[in-house]
């Protein structure tokens, strides 16, 4: 079966899915994008979509900064995705990368006046980070991009220009990740997941303020704490370095992958910094 991708409002073969080389989001980064993880449950021969609904709400919240419309809601979204997941036939764990744009073929810097559209892919994704390895990280020379610049809690591919950098610099310096720094030195993420700090049987982690996408691992992180009854502190803004010696420091990363989580302890080389 070849691979289908929702485009066009419809579904048609990957192969036949083309954009004009003028598209607006192409030259101004003016589109917004979720990353949907699936996983294969081998006993039930079906997959399970984390949170599907969630990145959805999160995708219209990020089509609203960037004055995108769509013609779907919450619930049409998911039941487009649902469907494309049954075409495409995979049997092994997804990742679905749904993608609104500014679709108009027009040169301009600007939001208004374009035409927005819709593209729905599914694919196989390794880890982001390797978690059996380990992840070495540094503190990223590239400060977080603020709030009222990009807003980093709407998944822009504008912005990830900044991830870009922060991730191309730390793995051009042998490492697997860096963490950025807001502008005033509060941390803030990695280039695609956001920091834990495990310190004193607390679990502590950036706020809002601190230039983070609200990650929805990270909300689930809450809820299972909460759930069983473990210590989290929804820190304000944290300090990652405050009262920790060198050999103290260590991030979290959590992540889901297929169906479990995942909690990375990250130690840092050489004092943190490149
Ligand atoms: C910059 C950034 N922070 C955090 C996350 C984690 O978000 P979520 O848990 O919703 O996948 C991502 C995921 O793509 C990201 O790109």
């Amino acid at each position: 079966m070849p691979p289908y991708v929702f485009f066009n409002r419809d579904f048609i073969p990957l192969a036949e899915a083309r954009i004009g080389i003028m598209t607006h989001a192409l030259h101004y980064g003016t589109a917004c994008f979720e990353g949907i993880r699936g996983s294969q449950n081998e006993d039930e021969r079906q997959v399970y979509l984390f949170r599907l609904k969630d990145h959805y709400l999160r995708l219209l919240q990020s089509c609203q900064i960037m004055k995108i419309t769509l013609p779907y809601g919450v619930d049409e979204l998911c039941q487009l995705t649902e469907k494309l997941v049954q075409l495409s036939g995979y049997q092994e764990d997804i990742y679905i990368r749904p993608l609104a744009y500014k679709s108009s073929q027009a040169i301009g810097v600007r939001l208004h006046d374009l035409e927005d559209d819709l593209l729905i892919y599914v694919a196989t994704l390794p880890a982001y980070l390797d978690t059996d390895k380990g992840v070495s990280c540094c503190i990223s020379t590239w400060r977080r991009i603020g709030d009222n610049m990009i807003p980093p809690r709407a998944k822009i591919t504008g912005l990830y220009v900044n991830s870009a950098l922060a991730k191309t610099e730390a793995v051009e310096s042998g490492l697997d990740e860096g963490i950025m720094l807001t502008h005033d030195g509060h941390v803030s993420e990695g280039s695609g997941e956001n920091s834990f700090l495990v310190t004193q049987g607390r679990l502590v982690t950036p706020s809002a303020s601190d230039n983070i996408l609200l990650g929805i691992t990270r909300d689930s992180r809450f809820v299972l704490c909460q759930d069983t009854g473990g210590a989290i502190k929804g820190a304000g803004r944290v300090d990652f370095f405050a009262g920790h010696g060198p050999k103290a420091r260590g991030f979290a990363f959590k992540l889901w992958e297929s169906g479990k989580l995942y909690l990375l302890i990250l130690k840092f080389q050489d004092g943190g910094r490149i």
